[in-house]
């Protein structure tokens, strides 16, 4: 019976979860829930919004992409150490394989800002976003890009 209930709440919680965009994660013994409002918001609004606009698409509200297509950003291996590239993908797109978090990813990402200042806010939004901690980017790096379209 314990059982049940439990599976039920497991259920419930995944399926209310993931309709709030909240995100779920479960191990064998716990459910977590990572708040809604997760300071990154607030720290890198404009950042943020670029997210919500145009990248939720692919690597969800939750960051963690969709599994044999778009990867995850959060706890990303990958975007962790390749602050830079993330500029690159951002402001050029990539139609190069990677590896993240050992498994690899394809599909190309297209082009998604325009210029250098919204490369920025963005890749400083999935860069402490859902619990990231993988530090900051400047204009400066990001200048270091040429813009190819
Ligand atoms: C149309 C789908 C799509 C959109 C929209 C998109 N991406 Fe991607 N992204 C991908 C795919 C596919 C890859 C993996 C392929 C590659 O890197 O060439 C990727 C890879 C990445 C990576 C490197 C891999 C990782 O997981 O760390 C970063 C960083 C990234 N995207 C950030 C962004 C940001 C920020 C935005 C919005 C400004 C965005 N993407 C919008 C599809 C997309």
């Amino acid at each position: 019976m314990i059982v049940v209930m439990a599976g039920l709440i497991f259920f419930a919680g995944k399926t209310f979860g993931f309709l709030n965009h909240k995100v779920v994660e479960t191990t064998s013994k716990a459910i977590v829930y990572i708040p809604a409002n997760d300071p990154a918001d607030a720290k890198y609004p404009q950042g943020a919004k670029i997210f919500k606009e145009k990248c939720v698409a692919c690597h969800q509200l939750t960051g963690m992409g969709i599994p044999g297509a778009f990867p995850p950003l959060k706890g990303s291996d990958y975007l962790k150490a390749n602050k830079k590239s993330a500029l690159i993908h951002v402001l050029n797109g990539s139609s190069e394989t990677i590896t993240v978090n050992g498994a690899q990813y394809s599909i190309p990402m297209p082009p998604q800002v325009d210029n250098y200042k919204d490369a920025v806010a963005v890749v400083n939004y999935v860069l402490n976003a859902w619990g990231n901690n993988f530090g900051t980017v400047t204009l400066a790096d990001a200048k270091d890009i040429k813009i190819v379209r």
